[in-house]
């Protein structure tokens, strides 16, 4: 059997990985500035994960949801505290799509309603309702394709309100900071609006911090930057550091219901035992703090850099205009200087690294990026 082949590849085959490094099978070194596309949060093989998952495989990997977790319950609690919201209810799933299904499903059936909000650019998943809530026609097949989602201009705010004084909207999902659109800041202004409308007009308020979230961006979520509370918040990818996991945070506006959401492998044992260790290590390393300090000076440093059409982000969630398509950059960057960034559409060069990034290796990159531009 032959891989089913959607994955442009480059020809590197990467068998180890250390903090921000990660390894080839020839043993050639690379700075990882893209974690893997934002996945990678605490650092590659951080001991105090390989020991709590290597314990938790050897004691229990896994059971159903219908019995006590512990381990689900610990992760509630510590993470409400770590991201400000301990009134909240959590629930647990596999992948970031998951939870954006879940979230709109959720607000669906809270209100009654059919119609999201989404925005031009907006990326949310390759499923059902998350992958019809993204702004990419390649992507939704014809059965995605169900007139559940109108989409509008980022930060326009008359337009939003437009949209949803006709107060038939079940929700509307926005990125805290977008992600595969290239790095695109919603402003405080307009999330401001937007939770103003949404409360007027019984609308929920989806936050997808999947990519943004989990300390990237120097708090614990994008949004926090503009201090408004989302009814949801889905988070992914940084929460396992690599684990296949996701979560929900639900307002207690939401009243559950046995059986109305579900999962055979969400929340299980190993999943818990990886997010556990994740917030251990955030608070002993101080990352969220440090992608703050870092992302700050690398934004600074970037800005200094010639041939750099425009220089976004915030924290350790960077994008970088180019004129040019950046492929051949990207290229040159991981073959020539060993360095993975990512991309975002063909302009964008993308960095999500590690949030564990020391100043020293923002140093490393900025030589390396000059040495090839
Ligand atoms: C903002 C955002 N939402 C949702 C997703 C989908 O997550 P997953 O690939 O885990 O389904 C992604 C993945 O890149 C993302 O960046």
């Amino acid at each position: 059997m032959k891989l089913f082949d959607v994955y442009p590849l480059f020809d590197v085959n990467i068998v180890k990985g250390k903090g921000c490094r990660v390894w080839d099978d020839k043993g050639v070194e690379y700075l990882d500035l893209y974690g893997g596309h934002a996945v990678i949060s605490i650092g590659h093989a951080h001991p105090h994960y390989v020991e709590s998952i290597s314990r938790q495989v050897g004691t229990l990997g896994f059971y159903s949801n219908s019995v006590v977790n512990t381990l689900q319950q610990q992760l509630a609690e510590r993470l409400g505290k770590a991201s400000g919201y301990e009134d909240y209810s959590l629930f647990l799933i596999n992948s970031g799509a998951e939870a954006n299904e879940n979230a709109l499903k959720l607000a669906s059936f809270h209100t009654g309603r059919t119609r999201i909000i989404s925005f031009s650019k907006a990326f949310h998943g390759r499923t059902s309702l998350a992958v019809e809530a993204t702004d990419n026609p390649k992507i939704i097949a014809p059965i995605n394709a169900n007139g559940h989602v109108t989409y509008l201009p980022l930060n326009d705010i008359e337009a939003m309100q437009a949209e949803l004084a006709k107060g038939d909207v079940c929700a509307v999902i926005i990125e805290g900071i977008q992600g595969v659109g290239g790095i695109r800041i919603p402003s405080s202004k307009f999330l401001h609006a937007l939770r103003k409308a949404c409360t007027k007009y019984a609308t929920v308020l989806i936050m997808d911090e999947i990519q943004s979230g989990y300390g990237r961006t120097g708090k614990f979520f994008a949004h926090q930057h503009s201090g408004i509370r989302p009814d949801m918040i889905t988070v992914a990818k940084g929460i396992g550091n690599g684990f296949p996991m996701a979560g929900l945070l639900i307002s207690p506006l939401f009243i559950p219901l046995y059986g109305q959401l579900g999962t055979t492998f969400g929340g299980n044992h190993l999943a818990c035992s990886a997010a556990l260790a994740v917030l251990d290590v955030f608070e002993q390393e101080h990352l969220v703090e440090n992608a703050a300090k870092v992302g700050e000076y690398l934004l600074e440093q970037l800005k200094q850099v010639k041939g750099i059409k425009e220089v976004r982000g915030k924290g350790l969630m960077i994008g970088l205009e180019f004129e040019e398509p950046i492929k051949e950059l990207r290229l040159r960057l991981l073959h020539e200087q060993h360095v993975f960034t990512g991309a975002s559409g063909t302009n964008v060069l993308r960095l999500l690294p590690p949030l564990c990034l020391s100043i020293e290796e923002a140093n490393e990159f900025i030589n390396k990026l000059n040495k090839v531009l």
